[in-house]
């Protein structure tokens, strides 16, 4: 099975979401890369499983360590320096095969050496097929500020092949759901015209989606990114409604933070932050109980559980205070204001405090 969403922006592209052959995979990177020279930017974990599969030892490789204090300042200009030492010119071009830490910061370098070459994007976790890979978003973490650094720049081809979900552990499948749980709040305001209905197809073929079947998950995958295609065509740069999918980032990048990055998948912070705007916007009588309930149902049903915090709400709100997304003093937060849909609400720091 084979599927192809376009994107539309300044700089077309497509992406490829299949589940065919890896050797399938390898043609196609190598039909879109034709003539010219490339650098595979790789996670260690992927190498180890795929590097003879994709023939990667007759490649030019760098390959990074996992985890998210990988995206970082070092490992940028590592990717830089090996560029510049095999000669790649303005022609050539970087891969980022791997999660969303490689295709950040592969991305990022893409967008600044030489002022710009082509990176095309293979994700190889739940998470970032269904967000990161897609969009244009690049990024390296300063050492209390995620993605404080980074471009809008969109990639040459995404390929998308579902088959790399067979190895992916556990606990980073639950965290690529909980992004896809996200766009079940937000549908509503993407403007897509050929509704899912997200949230009920969530909540009846969550044993499909655990099972990862794969009609169901390509489906899930080309749906949210269909959602997220729709808004960043819309909104490239996050003037506006772009914001809408930072549904419960502003928490979740606070928790990731302060508990550097160890407690928390993102997609598992991510949902610590939609049941946290959920419960303020029930308090504040922006959504009625029986959204509220379903919505816990929905969360709880993928295995998610909301916790209550070992960090004080000061801890939090001064990493708050830093997110690029606060301004004027005021902290940003997208919450939900009606079934599948949210709006952006700035609230001051005393307010925050009251939200916990
Ligand atoms: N991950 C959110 C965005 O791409 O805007």
């Amino acid at each position: 099975m084979r599927q192809i969403l376009k994107v539309q922006l300044n700089k077309e592209y497509n992406i490829t979401i299949s589940d065919e052959k890896f050797s399938v995979l390898k043609e196609l990177i190598d039909s879109e890369t034709k003539g010219q020279k490339r650098l595979f930017v790789v996670s260690k974990k992927v190498y180890k499983l795929y590097a003879e599969e994709l023939e990667l030892e007759n490649e030019n490789v760098l390959i990074l360590n996992d985890g998210e204090k990988e995206k970082n300042f070092k490992n940028y200009i590592k990717i830089i320096e090996k560029a510049e030492n095999i000669g790649l010119t303005r022609k050539d071009a970087l891969i980022a095969l791997g999660g969303g830490v490689v295709g950040d910061i592969t991305g990022f370098a893409a967008s600044t050496y030489m002022r710009g070459i082509d990176y095309i994007q293979i994700p190889t976790t739940l998470l970032s097929m269904v967000d990161s890979s897609v969009g244009g978003k690049t990024a390296i973490d300063l050492r209390n500020a995620k993605n404080l650094i980074g471009t809008f720049y969109q990639p040459k081809a995404v390929f998308i092949n579902i088959n790399f979900l067979n190895t992916l552990d556990k606990n980073q499948f639950q965290s690529g759901l909980g992004e896809i749980l996200k766009y079940a709040f937000i549908e509503d305001n993407c403007q897509y015209k050929h509704s899912l209905f997200l949230f009920e197809y969530l909540t009846l073929g969550c044993e499909k989606v655990f099972d990862k079947e794969p009609l169901t998950i390509m489906r899930v995958i080309e749906y949210c990114l269909n959602l997220k295609i729709s808004v960043v065509t819309q909104d490239e740069k996050e003037a506006g409604l772009r914001k809408i999918l930072n549904l419960g980032h502003t928490l979740a990048h606070a928790l990731e933070t302060i508990s550097k990055y160890k407690k928390y998948t993102h997609g598992e912070a991510v949902v610590q932050g939609i049941f946290f705007v959920l419960k303020w916007a029930y308090n504040q009588e922006m959504i009625s109980y029986s959204y509220f309930r379903l919505s816990h149902e929905l969360l709880t049903k993928y295995g998610f559980k909301e916790e209550s915090f070992k960090y004080t709400p000061e801890d939090l709100i001064s990493i708050m205070r830093r997110d690029k997304k606060a301004a004027d003093g005021k902290i940003t937060f997208i919450v939900p204001c009606d079934k599948k849909r949210v709006k952006e609400v700035k609230l001051t720091e005393d307010d925050v405090f009251k939200m916990f």
